[in-house]
């Protein structure tokens, strides 16, 4: 199985650059910029990577976002996410990068992108990895900080595809949002946002009403409402599901009770992906891997995860069937 999940063509469709900083950059990368660390060494820091929620692990990744200062940075950080995903044969990947952890910070908007987008650009010269990007913005801040992000995105609206919401979900619902995604999807992003990661059904609700999004980021809360699930089937709308993360934030403690094959054998439409890779125990393949074991998942299961993540892609109609079209003959050819 593991050999299968290796090379098993496949996208990643909920991804944060800035969570996929590993600790051995981030000591780099804060050296080199004069940053101080409250840690000694690469392991102690490692260490301190024990969450009992979503925002235990939301104040530790900002301050670790706060070492990334220049152009380069955000290219080396994009740059060695996307190496990793040549080696796990994700052949897509759509990333969200959070511009306010920056731009409050006094970094330019322009600095973030362009070190992101220039990496992109060098992966699929070099591996042929395509990839999109999502804004996201954080739903912990206000309407008009968000108001404020989009108008700073615009002059660089060719290289961002759509846009998300993340940060805490508790006390911060979708319907704070609903004019900053009115005009952003009139500027021509696409909505996208996490909802009923820890937040209730009445969120999901919220986001795609309020909102329109065209894909759940998380979504597990779903389930708390049947009309809602029969909702999402019929809007055909798929969830980004992340298991390791789950387990690492305790929205589902025990990987054996994830809701993921239930979620499947409903009619939702699933995929797997890693979240925050450097901060929840591993990258999208070791997501397959865990989930794969805990729910005792066939090679079938595992290629409709795979063939979801490029159905439910933001890519054009061309790209996406040239991609199925790969996984299709790899799945013939290794079932
Ligand atoms: N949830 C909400 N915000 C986030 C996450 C997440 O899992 N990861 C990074 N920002
Ligand atoms: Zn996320």
């Amino acid at each position: 199985m593991q050999d299968f999940i290796k090379n098993l063509p496949k996208a990643e469709l909920h991804l944060h650059i800035e969570g996929t900083f590993e600790p051995e950059l981030l000591f780099e990368i804060a050296k080199r910029n004069q940053i101080g660390i409250p840690y000694a060494t690469v392991e102690e820091l490692r260490k301190a990577y024990q969450f009992d929620c979503l925002q235990d692990f939301l104040d530790i990744y900002y301050r670790g976002a706060n070492a990334l200062q220049t152009e380069q940075d955000f290219y080396d950080l994009t740059f060695a996410y996307l190496q990793k995903c040549n080696i796990q044969n994700v052949r897509h990947t759509e990333i969200m990068f959070d511009p306010q952890t920056h731009t409050d910070r006094g970094i330019t908007f322009e600095t973030v992108i362009n070190g992101i987008s220039r990496a992109c650009d060098d992966a699929k010269k070099k591996f042929g990895i395509t990839s999109l990007l999502i804004m996201s913005y954080l739903r912990h801040l206000s309407e008009e900080a968000c108001f404020k992000t989009l108008e700073q995105s615009l002059p660089f609206k060719d290289k961002i595809k759509a846009v998300g919401l993340d940060s805490s979900e508790k006390g911060n619902p979708p319907s704070k949002f609903q004019r900053v995604f009115e005009a952003s999807v009139k500027e021509g992003y696409i909505p996208l946002a996490h909802a009923g990661e820890e937040g209730s059904a009445e969120y999901v609700w919220e986001a795609i009403d309020l909102l329109g999004i065209k894909r759940i980021d998380h979504g597990n809360n779903s389930l708390q409402d049947p009309e809602l699930v029969k909702e999402i089937i019929k809007r055909d709308l798929a969830l980004t599901v992340c298991p390791l993360s789950n387990k690492a934030l305790k929205v589902q403690e025990d990987l054996t009770k994830h809701p993921l094959k239930k979620m499947m054998d409903i009619g939702l439409k699933v995929t797997v992906n890693s979240d925050d890779p450097a901060y929840f125990g591993g990258q999208v393949n070791k997501n397959y891997e865990e989930i794969q074991k805990a729910l005792n998942l066939s090679k079938e299961d595992l290629y409709v995860l795979a063939r979801n993540s490029f159905e439910y892609s933001l890519l054009d109609q061309v790209t996406k069937e040239k991609y199925l079209k790969e996984l299709e003959t790899y799945y013939d050819k290794n079932k």
